[in-house]
């Protein structure tokens, strides 16, 4: 089964770039899944209803989120009634939202599960190895899934990669996100679990982490307060990562796939 893992889709340049290249890159590579993490999918603050359509028109079956999906508060009841829309699974259980989900493909189905990190993230998160240690003992042996993929949506590059190693030989992947910064360390663990610190964002280039540069100047130079404002022309990058997966629901390969258009 082939898996691919859109990074975080940031803003109108992200969706720009998901909607010129996802759709010819679904029937090049023969994909059977598209994840892809939303929480800065509209105007770069969460998602909307009509966003998250425009996604799913480009081909984006699953989509993941992080500490970004709260912007708007209206989005909670997306969230609550469309298991195809995933919050990190270690939030408080009262916390609107599905934390993991399966998805239906050809090859069979996929156990998608988005979990948060905790350092330098102040969100009111349990840690993540007992939640998806959980999740894992209550659905693998019922639902007997193809392939399990876990977005990992922390800030430190060690939580990622002591997640991935923790989880080796159980999942398929442990696919980082959040820092918007794509790491070239993509890799299968040797259990068989493919790994990557971190997928990158799709959006634009010309940006820091997708916001105005001027913006994040001042922010850091002076001490007043300053209202984000996120890029929304020029040039684009698309940044993923290609999963292919055993019959024995573990990674054969794992290849970033990115690009960038103007
Ligand atoms: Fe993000
Ligand atoms: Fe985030």
């Amino acid at each position: 089964m082939k898996i691919l893992f859109v990074g975080d889709i940031v803003a109108k340049p992200g969706r720009v770039a998901v909607k010129e290249i996802l759709p010819d890159l679904i029937k090049k590579e023969k994909i059977d899944l598209v994840v892809a993490n939303i929480e800065n999918l509209a105007h770069g603050k969460g998602a909307t209803a009509e966003t998250v359509e425009e996604m799913r028109e480009a081909g984006v079956d699953i989509m993941t989120s992080g500490n970004h999906i709260w912007f708007r508060g209206e989005f909670a009841e997306s969230l609550s009634r469309d298991p195809t829309i995933l919050r990190p699974a270690n939030y408080p259980s009262d916390t609107p939202g599905f934390g993991f989900t399966f998805a239906e493909t050809k090859k069979g189905k996929v156990l998608v599960i988005n979990l948060l990190g905790s350092q330098w993230m102040n969100q009111p998160v349990e840690e993540p190895y007992r939640t998806v240690d959980a999740i894992l003992l209550d659905q693998v042996e019922k639902e007997k899934p193809a392939a399990i993929l876990v977005d990992y949506h922390a800030e430190a590059t060690s939580e990622k990669a002591a997640l991935a190693w923790f989880l080796d030989g159980r999942v398929s992947a442990v696919i980082g996100t959040h820092t918007h910064i794509p790491s070239c360390d993509a890799t299968v663990l040797p259990k068989g679990t493919a790994f990557v610190t971190d997928v990158g964002m799709t959006g634009a280039i010309h940006s820091v982490l997708g916001v105005k540069p001027d913006i994040i100047i001042k922010r850091q130079k002076d001490p007043y307060p300053v209202k984000f404002e996120w890029v929304e022309t020029g040039p684009k990058a698309f940044r993923s990562c290609l999963i292919e997966t055993t019959k024995a629901g573990l990674a054969k390969s794992i290849k970033r796939v990115d690009s960038e258009l103007g």
